[in-house]
C-alpha cells in the first residue's frame, strides 16, 4: 500500500501565522504538524510516501525531509497549485500510486491512543473497497458527517452538513482500493469548487464497499484548524510525552523499531539533535 500526505491549501484560517509558510510546518509541541500524520503512515507499515504542497512550500518539506531514509521510508514531493480539494490527491498521484492500494491522510490530522496501531494494520491490509474512520464530535457542521444504522452500517455521508444526521465525524484518514485512481477521474467539483473526498467516499458506500469504524475514547483524533486547536493540540503532546517520557510521532524510533533503520543511523540523527529533548530521546533509545 502506498500513503499520500496532503500538506498544501492556503492555511487562512491561520493567517497571519501562515502567510509566509505552510500550516504544516507548526510546531505542534516540540516537532512540526507534518511529523504526526507521517508517523500514522509509518505505524501502519506503509513506507512509499508522497507529500503533496504548493510549489512554494515544497522545497521546505524537502529540506525538513529529505528523501526520508534518515527514519526509513521513500518520500516523493508533488506540487499542488491550487488548492482544489483532496480527493484532488488521487489525480495528481495517480503515476505514484500505480496498480496499488493507497492511504490518504491529511496533513493537519493528529491521531494517538491505544490501539491505533491495530486499527491501521487491519486497514493497511484492505483488500478491495474503501476504509474510513469516524469519530464522535461536538461540532458536526464543520467535518464530513457519516449517519449508521443499529449494526453501525453506514446510511448516508454528507459534507459539513446544515442539519448533520449524527454526530460522527469522518476523520482525515482513508484507506481506498486502486479503484479509486478511476473514481477521481469522473468527480465534478462542488459548489464550493472542490473535489470533494466526501463524494468518493459516498461512491464506495452506494456501491456497499464502504467500512466504517467508529473509534471510541481509546484514541484521540485532533484537528488542528484554528490557533485554539493549535494549542490545544501542543499542550495534549506536551502533556502525554512528560508524563510518560515517550514521544509521540518521532519518526526516527518508529523508523528504527519497524526495523527500517540500523541502530548507527538512529544514533546519527539523535546526535545531529542532540541539544534537543527530541534528539536526546532518539539517543535514549
Ligand atoms: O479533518 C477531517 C475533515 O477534513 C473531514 O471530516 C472532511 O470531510 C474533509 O472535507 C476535511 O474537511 P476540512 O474542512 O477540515 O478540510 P480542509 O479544507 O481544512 O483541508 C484539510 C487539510 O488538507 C488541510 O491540512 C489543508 C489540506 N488541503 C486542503 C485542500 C482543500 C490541501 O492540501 N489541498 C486542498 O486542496
Amino acid at each position: 500500500m502506498k500513503g499520500i500526505v496532503l500538506a498544501g491549501g492556503t492555511g487562512s484560517r491561520l493567517y497571519p501565522a501562515t502567510l509566509a509558510a505552510s500550516k504544516h510546518l507548526i510546531p505542534i509541541y516540540d516537532k512540526p504538524m507534518i511529523y504526526y500524520p507521517l508517523s500514522v503512515l509509518m505505524l501502519a507499515a506503509i513506507r512509499d510516501i508522497l507529500v503533496i504542497s504548493t510549489p512554494e512550500d515544497l522545497p521546505l518539506y524537502r529540506r525538513l525531509l529529505g528523501d526520508g531514509s534518515s527514519f526509513g521510508v521513500r518520500l516523493s514531493f508533488v506540487e499542488q497549485t491550487r488548492p482544489e480539494g483532496l480527493a484532488q490527491a488521487f489525480v495528481l498521484g495517480k503515476d505514484f500510486i500505480g496498480k496499488e492500494n493507497v492511504c490518504l491522510i491529511l496533513g493537519d490530522n493528529i491521531f494517538y491512543g491505544n490501539g491505533l496501531k491495530v486499527f491501521l494494520s487491519k486497514a493497511s491490509n484492505l483488500k478491495e473497497g474503501a476504509e474510513v474512520f469516524a469519530f464522535p464530535i461536538r461540532d458536526p457542521q464543520k467535518f464530513g458527517i457519516i449517519e449508521v444504522d443499529v449494526n453501525n452500517k453506514a446510511i448516508s455521508i454528507e459534507e459539513k452538513p446544515k442539519n448533520p444526521k449524527s454526530n460522527l465525524a469522518v476523520a482525515g484518514l482513508y484507506f481506498y482500493d486502486n479503484e479509486v485512481v478511476k473514481i477521481v477521474q469522473n468527480l465534478k467539483p462542488s459548489t464550493r469548487g472542490e473535489l470533494e473526498i466526501t463524494d468518493v467516499n459516498k461512491h464506495y458506500l452506494e456501491n456497499k464497499r464502504l467500512v466504517v469504524n467508529i473509534v471510541g475514547r481509546g484514541i484521540a483524533w485532533l484537528d488542528t484548524g484554528t490557533h485554539d486547536d493549535l494549542i490545544k493540540a501542543s499542550v495534549f503532546v506536551e502533556a502525554v510525552e512528560n508524563r510518560q517520557g515517550l514521544k509521540i510521532a518521532c519518526l526516527e524510533e518508529i523508523g528504527f523499531k519497524n526495523g527500517w533503520i540500523t541502530k548507527d543511523e538512529l544514533i546519527l540523527s539523535g546526535r545531529k539533535m542532540q541539544d534537543t529533548d527530541y534528539g536526546r530521546y532518539i539517543l535514549s533509545l
